[in-house]
């Protein structure tokens, strides 16, 4: 699969057969992440990687829409580092940026993915924080519930001229 076929082909999926993610596929699937860009070349990302059983449903807790983790092998947890970005706020863009490359890693690989919403949201960053026994200075962006797929899904096409603009915003 090339770069733009899976982009283009990406969809969530939250549904997973019962086979684990191997240690070395989940490797490639971090240093696909470590690949992003960042702001300076900073990288403030942190990956917590969850295979266990009772890690899995304890962040089901936590998560309201994110049950699908009682089924999934793997859970990614991206966190960024306030402590490793050059201003204020752009490891938000930084870990999003490594989110997405995961997700397209994902699936080129084979497996499912769907990126479960943490950060803003204070009551999630906290009680994940805790879960997951984080540093003061990192801060959980997104929850991604990774698996076999069980379900297949049509790319969505959501091209849409009404969204672009010409070298300005009116004509
Ligand atoms: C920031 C963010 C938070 C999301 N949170 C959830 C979530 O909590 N549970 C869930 O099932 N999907 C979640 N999603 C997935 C979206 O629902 C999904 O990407 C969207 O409906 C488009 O569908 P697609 O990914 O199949 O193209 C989230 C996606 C993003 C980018």
């Amino acid at each position: 699969m090339d770069a733009y076929e899976a982009i283009v082909t990406r969809r969530s999926i939250r549904a997973y057969t019962a086979q684990p993610v191997s240690d070395g596929l989940i490797k490639e699937l971090l240093a696909a992440a470590m690949s992003a860009p960042s702001a300076s070349n900073r990288q403030p990302w942190y990956f917590v990687v969850v295979t266990e059983r009772q890690q899995l449903d304890a962040l089901t807790a936590i998560l309201p829409y994110g049950q699908m983790l009682k089924h999934a092998p793997l859970a990614i947890i991206v966190c960024g580092d306030s402590e490793r970005q050059p201003l204020e706020g752009l490891w938000v863009q930084d870990c999003s940026a490594a989110t997405e490359n995961l997700l397209l890693a994902v699936h080129a690989s084979g497996l499912g993915a769907v990126w479960l919403g943490v950060y803003p949201r204070p009551e999630r960053i906290e009680e994940l924080s805790r879960l997951l026994g984080l540093p003061e200075q990192v801060t959980p962006l997104a929850v991604l519930s990774v698996g076999y797929p069980a379900e297949q899904k049509e790319p969505a096409d959501r091209y849409d001229e009404s969204r672009i603009r010409h070298n300005r915003w009116t004509p």
